[in-house]
């Protein structure tokens, strides 16, 4: 139920998980939602286990709405562990973890989420960025080239 959620996505928000840049990350994906401005960027660290390439460690920035940053804490903690393919085929629904369910208004907030984490694994954005950036930063006309805006293109019906 929408009050379950955003009861659970409150408690989240008190203590999110995994903010920040990550120094030493393999891969970066940023997104930027055209519908309501929001920004999430997501950096994935690797490693290596029997054989297969996983998710050691994942954190996010958000420059948006409280909702994509509950989704964004609950999937970097829940990315641990994934491989390429598991990570690359979790829905927004899945993504949030014990958030519940996205209510039918906020699926686009758990989009955001998702293609930041997809973009991150296609590894199209540069590696570690420098500290002194932020993504507030980057919101401003730059002419580096390395950020890159990835329109969301979900059906939601708002
Ligand atoms: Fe924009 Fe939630 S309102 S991502």
């Amino acid at each position: 139920m929408p009050d379950e959620f955003e009861d659970r996505a409150r408690e989240a928000l008190a203590q999110p998980k995994n903010v920040g840049e990550m120094e030493d990350a393999d891969s970066v994906g940023t997104v930027g939602s055209p519908d309501c401005g929001d920004m999430l960027r997501m950096w994935l660290k690797f490693t290596e286990k029997d054989g297969k390439k996983i998710i050691d460690r994942a954190s996010f920035q958000a420059f948006g709405c409280q909702t994509a940053i509950a989704v964004a804490s609950m999937a970097t903690e829940l990315l641990k562990g994934k491989t390429m393919d598991e990570a690359r085929n979790l829905k927004p629904n899945e993504l949030s973890g014990d958030l519940g369910p996205l209510p039918p208004m906020k699926i686009h907030c758990g989009q955001l989420v998702e293609q930041a984490l997809k973009s991150a694994l296609d590894g199209k954005d540069a590696p570690a960025k420098p500290a002194t950036e932020t993504l507030a930063g980057n919101l401003q006309p730059s002419s580096s080239g390395k950020i890159k805006i990835v329109p969301l293109d979900d059906d939601h019906d708002s």
